[in-house]
């Protein structure tokens, strides 16, 4: 990989175990400095002998990593094919998606060869649902390099690609055969980007654990630093608790507050502005916008006092993440966000699954209507 420090003493890494119910059984995702190394060894150990792995990426990605990466694959005895798809989220797409099988079946890949998502959450989601789709299912291998990809898209096991109707319309569940997650690919992300990450992060925190919440504030100047031996096991220990929440409800389909649906935590507000704002924010970008919307509507429900809107609002503020949540409450842009929240999918009846907090660590479920919910957040303001 480019642009890296010079060596020196790693931390070891850390390797995180999430449960598959359909195969019971689970795959590791390893956190730390120079993790791809492990790969093929992995992938024959979990797969038998691959012939080949297409290496699908990005044209951000690929330029920068991409040679570094398939170099240490065929060191590794394995045959590489590169795969590369524009960069951003009009890769997540069905014509992209059919070119990807379709490079796939002219390459000759077959069921016992396997593919290799390197990029951000897009190439991660395109990737794993050419890997479903291809010959009713060939194994993916997430090497994810956006911070948002490490801590949170390349682990669950939920692929997709957009439809004109909406994001992630059309996926499936396809659990990865291994996430290797090597915090050095962050020496070329922006810092926008890599702040958008840390929106996710600081989600896992204040939904699971107040401690997580804190350490990422107190390590803000660590991740701008690319301070990795010191970023590693913040990672891992967002993985961990994504994967805890994963693993207690691997298809989604726990009641209300139990499972997954408390990872839309500042995700219903954050969507709807994400949208209004036309993906001019990235997408933790508008999540830390939701997270204090979110903490708004707990307190106009009695459920929090102001105190964690001002925490959250500070944690954001240290981790360089928007919090004018009111810029996007009013006028067009206030229409625009009702607009979308009206669309949200996850509508049932009139009615948002909304994810609020009573505190750091302590998360529910309410329903509410977007107007209503709007409303709240305004009033509370
Ligand atoms: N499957 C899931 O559970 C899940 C969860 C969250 C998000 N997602 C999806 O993930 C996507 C967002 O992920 P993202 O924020 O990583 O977007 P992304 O993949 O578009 O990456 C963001 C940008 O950073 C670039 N990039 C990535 N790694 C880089 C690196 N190391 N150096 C330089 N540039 C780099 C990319 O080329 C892109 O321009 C969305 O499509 C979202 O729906 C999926």
């Amino acid at each position: 990989m480019n642009q890296r420090r010079p060596a020196r003493k790693r931390t070891k890494p850390v390797a995180i175990d999430v449960f598959v119910p359909a195969d019971a059984k689970s795959y590791p995702v390893v956190v730390g400095r120079g993790v791809i190394g492990r790969l093929g060894d992995e992938l024959r150990r979990r797969h038998g002998a691959p012939e080949r792995v297409a290496l699908v990426s990005d044209s951000n990605v690929f330029p920068l990593h991409g040679e570094a990466v398939a170099e240490q694959l065929k060191e590794q005895g394995l045959r590489v094919v590169p795969i590369v798809v524009d960069a951003g989220e009009q890769a997540k797409q069905v014509p992209v998606l059919l070119d990807v099988i379709d490079q796939l079946l002219r390459a000759g890949f077959g069921r016992r060869d396997a593919v290799i998502a390197l990029g951000g959450g897009v190439v991660g989601d395109l990737a794993g649902l050419a890997a479903a789709l291809f010959m009713r299912g060939i194994p993916v291998v997430q090497c994810p390099t956006s911070l948002l990809a490490q801590v949170d898209a390349s682990v669950g096991g939920k692929v997709a690609v957009d439809l004109a109707a909406g994001k992630n319309l059309l996926g499936a569940f396809h659990f990865p055969l291994a996430v290797f997650v090597d915090p050095e690919f962050l020496a070329t992300l922006d810092d926008r980007q890599l702040a958008s990450g840390l929106a996710e992060m600081l989600k896992h925190g204040a939904l699971f654990s107040p401690e997580h919440f804190r350490q990422l504030v107190d390590a803000a100047d660590a991740f701008f630093n690319r301070d990795y031996d010191a970023i590693a096991p913040l990672i891992a220990a967002s993985v961990s608790l994504k994967a805890a929440c994963v693993n207690r409800d691997p298809f989604e389909q726990s009641d209300a507050g139990k499972g997954r649906v408390l990872l839309n935590f500042g995700h219903t507000v954050g969507h709807a502005i994400e949208s209004a704002s036309n993906y001019a924010l990235a997408h933790g970008e508008a999540v830390a916008l939701g997270m204090r919307a979110a903490a708004r509507v707990a307190r106009a429900k009695n459920m929090a006092g102001p105190e964690l809107e001002a925490t959250i609002v500070a944690a954001l503020e240290r981790l360089r993440l928007p919090t004018d949540v009111d810029a996007w409450l009013s006028g067009e842009r206030g229409a625009a966000v009702e607009r979308a929240l009206a669309h949200d999918k996850k509508r049932g009846g009139g009615q948002v699954s909304f994810v609020v907090l009573a505190a750091l660590g302590e998360p529910s479920v309410i329903s509410l209507n977007p107007r209503e919910l709007l409303a709240l957040v305004r009033g509370a303001g």
